[in-house]
């Protein structure tokens, strides 16, 4: 094994990754692929059947073990059940949950705020994706001794509220809260809680709001964003996968807790 493999293979770990059907998550779960682990995609299957999503992976991967698994993270009783249903598919322990479940719907004036929508956003980022899953997982790491380790989905939001996304500046602040917290209380059971904060990534969730879907041409909030993130342009998946890499590794980050880690493209450097 050369040095670098010895640092960053994942080779022999599990990887569980929620929201597996979509944009980030799918990417990340071919990276992990890449990196030797057996990959678990959690997901409702809605837009796809979670198969379709899996064999995309595998292809994008250029093969390894990607299972899948249709489950519901917002859901306790789901979120057992999917445990035991990804143990049994892969025929070992799951050593780490990316939670990457999660996104925004829609931006408006604060007083046009509906708040069954901000309900849904608040329980889709902070429970479907990271309270329950991340709960059902310590509770199984803490049970069976296993070091475990979370990979959370935190935001440009979570550091510096964006305009008129107020359930999603809420739920992301959230996120990078309990990211601290968590990792916290669980570092006496050896599980380690970071998190990755993409920048801004064209997405299912995010596309309308970035790019005019009739021409093709950016929104102005697309112009904004771009504006004020110093390389100019949106990030490329790919360019996760190094934060991703190194947090899910043992040998690169075993030491590391609790951070959440900008991949940003310089968003966060803005000033006057
Ligand atoms: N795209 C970006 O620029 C960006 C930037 C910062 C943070 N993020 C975060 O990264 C994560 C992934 O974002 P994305 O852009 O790839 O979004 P995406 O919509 O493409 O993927 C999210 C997936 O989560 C799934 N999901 C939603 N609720 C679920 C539930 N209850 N159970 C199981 N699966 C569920 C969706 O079906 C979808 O497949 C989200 O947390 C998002 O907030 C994205």
């Amino acid at each position: 094994m050369s040095f670098i493999e010895s640092m960053f293979s994942l080779e022999g770990k599990t990887v569980v990754i929620t929201g597996g059907g979509g944009g980030i998550p799918g990417n990340l779960a071919a990276a992990f692929a890449k990196a030797g682990a057996v990959v678990v995609l959690w997901g409702r299957g809605t837009n796809h059947p979670m198969d379709e999503a899996a064999a995309q992976v595998a292809e994008a991967a250029g093969g390894g073990r990607i299972f899948a698994v249709t489950v519901d993270t917002g859901s306790r009783e789901a979120c057992e059940a999917a445990i035991a249903e990804s143990e049994r598919l892969t025929g070992g322990f799951l050593e780490i949950l990316v939670n990457g479940g999660g996104g925004n719907r829609g931006r408006g004036p604060f007083i046009d705020v509906d708040e069954l929508l901000f309900k849904g956003i608040l329980e889709l980022n902070l429970l479907a994706g990271l309270v329950t899953p991340t709960r059902a997982f310590a509770k199984y790491w803490i049970a069976k001794g296993i070091k475990g380790n979370v990979i959370n989905m935190t935001s440009m939001t979570s550091y510096k509220a964006l305009s008129g996304t107020w359930a999603y500046d809420a739920a992301k602040a959230g996120v990078l809260n309990l990211n601290e917290a968590l990792a916290k209380e669980l570092a006496p059971y050896g599980i380690r809680v970071n998190a990755i904060a993409p920048g801004f990534f064209v997405g299912n969730q995010n596309r309308a709001l970035l790019i005019d879907e009739k021409t093709g041409d950016l929104t102005t909030r697309g112009k904004a964003i771009i504006g004020r993130t110093p390389f100019g342009r949106f990030g490329k998946f790919e360019e996760l996968w190094g934060a991703a890499l190194f947090l899910a590794s043992d040998a690169a980050s075993g030491f590391v807790t609790g951070v959440s880690i900008p991949v940003d493209g310089g968003y966060l450097t803005d000033n006057i």
